[in-house]
Parts: structure tokens; C-alpha cells; sequence
């Protein structure tokens, strides 16, 4: 069968699975959504975020891209975040990496691989940050999954830096930020232990925390 066609079968065989244990379950769900968590994950399909979290259906607010970016341009993850944090009110914003991925491995590296080196080139500053701590680790593979994790917690970093959470912040003390990796192999998520929720933990040059507009 065409995979497409797959897909629509796959979605019919679904529906009727979840009738059949909840009769009013898409009558619910229609209702409105209330996530706790905001999830900015890689577009890797073997990283999605309901599965890999045992959730289901509007428990999370996902907003997934190459490599788990936060760039301060992107129009779509800064409205993605501006509306989880201040019209649905998130307690949670994870910035969740994972080992293997195919954007921190490019951006490891010199080839070219079209308009995304644009993109892989956020990355490759992640690598200028920390290439002491990197080109110490003398194994290929521990250092890549190294890169990944230092990618994570520089993302936490760049979510901190946003006027969207510091505002959150100063107003009602949440969202926490956290930073994840998620094993491919194993299945299991590594908790970076990279936290934050306030200002008080970043540097003074990122806080923009006095308003000067009257
Ligand atoms: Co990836």
C-alpha cells in the first residue's frame, strides 16, 4: 500500500481504537486545550514528543525544528513561545535534544549541505563556545554526544534571554525552563539538570528586566 494511503488507514483504525474506549473522547478534546508544557524538540521522526513522554493528546504544546533551536528571528518559535507562555500559560518549557542528530552532526562538520548551513551555522557558534571542553574529549562519538548536550543547554541559555520568559518571570514566577536529551537507543530522556526560573541565574549583560517605556 501507498504510505500515504497508509496514513489515512492508520488514522481510521485509530479513531475506532479511541471510541471504543472513550465514547466522548474527540467531544473532549474539542473542548479547548490546557498543556502544562511547552516541548521544543528536533523534527527527527523517532523523536516525537507525545510517545516518548507517555502523553496524550493536549497535554503538550510542541514546536519542533532542526536540531531544537532557539534563534531569536524565527518568527515561528518566538510566536510559538509568546502564546504558550502568555495565552495558555505554561508552568514547563523543555528544550529536548537527542544523541544522534543529524543537524548537530552537520554542524560538526565542513560539508555543505544547502540553505540549512545558514541554519546549522547557530550551532556551529555552540561549537565556538565550548571547543575547549569539546576538543579535549578525544572519542568521535562521546564528543558528538557531548555537542548535542551543549547544544541543549545553550538553547535553555537563548530561552532565558527572550523578553517573552523573563517578562513571564517577573509577572507570575514561571514558566521553569529545562533542557533534555532523549536516547534513541535506550529510549530514555537525560534530565541536564539545567533549570531556571528567574533572572537571578543569568548573567546581568542578558537581563532586561526595567522597562523604559513609560
Ligand atoms: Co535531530
Amino acid at each position: 500500500m501507498e504510505i500515504y494511503k497508509a496514513l489515512l488507514e492508520g488514522n481510521r483504525k485509530w479513531v475506532e481504537e479511541q471510541l471504543k474506549e472513550d465514547p466522548n473522547y474527540f467531544n473532549d478534546l474539542a473542548k479547548g486545550q490546557s498543556p502544562q508544557v511547552l516541548w521544543i524538540g528536533c523534527s527527527d521522526s523517532r523523536v516525537p514528543a507525545n510517545q516518548i513522554t507517555g502523553t496524550k493528546p493536549g497535554e503538550i504544546f510542541v514546536h519542533r525544528n532542526i536540531a531544537n533551536m532557539v534563534v531569536h528571528t524565527d518568527m515561528n518559535m518566538l510566536s510559538v513561545l509568546d502564546y504558550a507562555v502568555n495565552v495558555l500559560k505554561v508552568r514547563h518549557v523543555i528544550v529536548c535534544g537527542h544523541y544522534g542528530c543529524g543537524g548537530v552532526k552537520a554542524a560538526m562538520g565542513s560539508k555543505q549541505y544547502g540553505l540549512i548551513d545558514n541554519w546549522l551555522r547557530n550551532i556551529k557558534d555552540v561549537y565556538r563556545l565550548y571547543k575547549d571542553e569539546l576538543e579535549a574529549i578525544a572519542d568521535e562519538e562521546q564528543r558528538f554526544d557531548r555537542f548535542v548536550e551543549l547544544n541543549v543547554i545553550e538553547q535553555v541559555f537563548d530561552l532565558t534571554k527572550t523578553s517573552i520568559i523573563q517578562n513571564a518571570w517577573k509577572s507570575r514566577n514561571q514558566p521553569y525552563v529545562h533542557g533534555w536529551v532523549y536516547s534513541i537507543q535506550t529510549g530514555i530522556i537525560k534530565d541536564l539538570k539545567v533549570s531556571f526560573d528567574s533572572t537571578s541565574k543569568i548573567p546581568q549583560i542578558y537581563r532586561i528586566d526595567i522597562p523604559v517605556i513609560a
